[in-house]
């Protein structure tokens, strides 16, 4: 039987992408957003996440009305993908921005949990790192940065990702089930790279916020699926980006103008990415398909 997975936030720039790539590696995918995502094999339920009642409702459901069929009734699903989320600062209010991604995750977790779903993948973020939405200049303690470097952010946003992270910890150790969260980079659709790469060569500072780190969308779908072939990991985080970084000039080169004074790794690749992605490489398996390099010349 096709493994079934419940999808929060789907009709969003990365999940237009993630579920699409999921529904040509079999899976069977219900869309749980505040806006149906318009897509051949994709059923939605317009809920939302705050509402702990709708997201336990949500968790036993048939994923669309073929199911009906099997006269087995309404089934649990296999895995949970969480995206659904204010993805930025500056969208909403700030305590908004915390209070969606914060209360949303909880129960979208707690409710997958109780129902007795063992795997769950949750959308966090680069911004964790505190880089990002910094007032003024932040630096990483070192480059390239992995999954070890502190989080400890200033902003509502990123905040609510720690927070998130800490929460599928918690229900991880209460509960057993494999929760991997995903440190996503910023998210590029495949109409972005002639659109903005060619600036970001231009001038490269614009993406030292991001530690020059883009993530394929398509390439995004494919690390949430090695997610859910993945079994027995228990709690883990993941940078979700590239092999590479979003600018072209070498890795030391970029690190040693753009972040001075930090620490670089000795074995950092020529032109490895500056946001690690060495453990999704690693431990999931995973081989970019999606590198800019085919899509924009230098
Ligand atoms: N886009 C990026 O570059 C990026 C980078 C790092 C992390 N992320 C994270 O990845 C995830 C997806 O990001 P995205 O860029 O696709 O964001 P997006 O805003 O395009 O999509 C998020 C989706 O969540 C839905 N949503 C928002 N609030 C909801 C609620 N209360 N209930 C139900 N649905 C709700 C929205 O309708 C939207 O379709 C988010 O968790 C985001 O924080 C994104």
């Amino acid at each position: 039987m096709r493994k079934r997975i419940l999808f929060t936030g789907g009709s969003g720039k990365a999940g237009r992408h993630v579920i699409p790539y999921l529904l040509d590696k079999g899976y069977q995918v219900l869309n749980i957003d505040q806006v149906p995502l318009e897509h051949p094999g994709v059923h939605n339920l317009v809920a939302d996440i705050t509402d702990s009642g709708q997201m336990f409702n949500a968790m036993q459901s048939y994923a669309g009305f073929g199911e009906l069929e099997t006269g087995e009734g309404m089934q649990t699903f296999d895995a949970v993908v969480h995206f659904a989320a204010v993805p930025r600062i500056l969208l909403k209010p700030d305590n908004e921005t915390f209070r969606v991604n914060a209360i949303g995750t909880y129960n979208v977790i707690e409710a997958a949990t109780k129902m007795g779903i063992g795997k769950i993948i949750v959308a966090s973020s680069e911004t964790t790192y505190g880089v990002c939405f910094a007032d003024g200049i932040a630096n990483p303690n070192a480059l390239p940065v992995s999954e070890e470097h502190e989080t400890d952010p200033i902003d509502s946003y990123a905040l609510s990702k720690v927070v998130n992270e800490k929460t599928a910890r918690a229900f991880h150790k209460r509960t057993g089930a494999d929760i991997y969260c995903l440190r996503i980079g910023n998210v590029i659709e495949p109409h972005e790279y002639a659109e903005n790469f060619p600036s970001y060569f231009e001038d490269p500072a614009q993406r030292r916020r991001n530690i020059f780190c883009y993530i394929d969308a398509r390439d995004l779908g494919q690390i949430v699926d090695l997610c859910i072939q993945k079994d027995g990991l228990g709690f883990e985080v993941f940078n979700a980006g590239n092999d590479d970084n979003s600018a072209n000039i070498p890795a030391r080169e970029l690190a040693e103008t753009y972040f001075p004074g930090v620490p670089v790794a000795d074995d950092l690749g020529e032109f490895e990415a500056l946001y690690s992605n060495r453990k999704i490489r690693e431990v999931l398996g995973f081989v970019q398909a999606h590198n800019w390099s085919k899509y924009v010349s230098q």
